[in-house]
């Protein structure tokens, strides 16, 4: 059941960040919580994963940060909540199905363009903007360190590697657990992640680190309802203040 709380004035604008690792939950969480509270669900990794899916298809360079970002010039990166049923729908000029950027080479080009000093600058424009109306979850690896710092929550999410890959893996192979090709996708699937951990960690620009005043949740032996719980019990306390 939503709890919709109506605001609308400037100053009832509340900003909840949840930072975590891929894989750590945070999209699913983030997403549950947005929905729960009838706020706008802000997933930062789609505008990095956006840059990194027209600079792709225009066959650039993932680290020129020139063409990064001319190819994706005057496109218009929306957030709505869907009145029906208060889920945030994502959609950019020009590109038709969402889900093409959920794909693995996406995702790995996202952490790629992810180092671009511009390209975060950009994205950390697009996300403010988007808060600036809205009251929001915003998710990502820099929300409660650069984006808003002074957000009114923030939560960090962390679960071990292996737990966040097999999370990943049984979202699509749960029919095959055990056998020598889920362990074979496991593997792979932690190197992947490593990977990607290591660069999101250690690039120049924004490294993803635990940002101070968060509260933090080792999500390896909650289930994912349980973590939604801890979120929105912390907020909503002072949530009642603020309408
Ligand atoms: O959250 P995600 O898995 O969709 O993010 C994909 C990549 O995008 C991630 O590995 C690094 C980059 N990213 C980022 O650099 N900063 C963010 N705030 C969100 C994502």
């Amino acid at each position: 059941m939503a709890i919709f709380f109506q605001l609308t004035s400037r100053e009832q604008i509340l900003i909840i960040t949840i930072d975590g690792l891929a894989g750590s939950g945070k999209s699913s969480v983030a997403s549950a919580v947005a929905q729960r509270l009838g706020f706008i669900h802000l997933n930062s990794g789609l505008i990095y994963r956006t840059f990194a899916y027209f600079t792709l298809l225009s066959e650039h360079d993932l680290l020129d940060e020139d063409s990064v970002l001319a190819s994706s010039i005057n496109r218009k990166f929306d957030f709505t909540l869907k009145p029906s049923d208060l889920s945030t729908e994502f959609s950019v000029t020009g590109l038709e199905d969402v889900s093409f950027l959920h794909k693995r080479d996406i995702a790995q080009g996202a952490s790629i363009v992810g180092t671009l000093p511009k390209v975060r600058a950009v994205s950390t424009d697009i996300q403010r903007s988007v808060a600036n109306n809205n009251s929001v979850v915003l998710e990502g690896r820099d929300a409660g360190t650069v984006v808003f710092p002074n957000a009114e929550f923030k939560f960090y999410l962390s679960a071990s590697v292996s737990e966040r890959a097999i999370r990943r893996l049984r979202e699509i192979y749960s029919d095959i657990e055990g056998t020598d090709k889920f362990n074979k996708l496991l593997s792979e699937l932690v190197l992947e992640l490593e990977e990607r951990d290591n660069r999101d960690i250690s690039r120049e620009v924004s490294p993803h680190i635990i940002p101070e005043g968060s509260f933090e949740i080792v999500t390896d032996n909650f289930t994912f309802q349980e973590v939604v719980e801890a979120v929105i019990s912390k907020v909503t306390p002072s949530l009642g203040n603020k309408v």
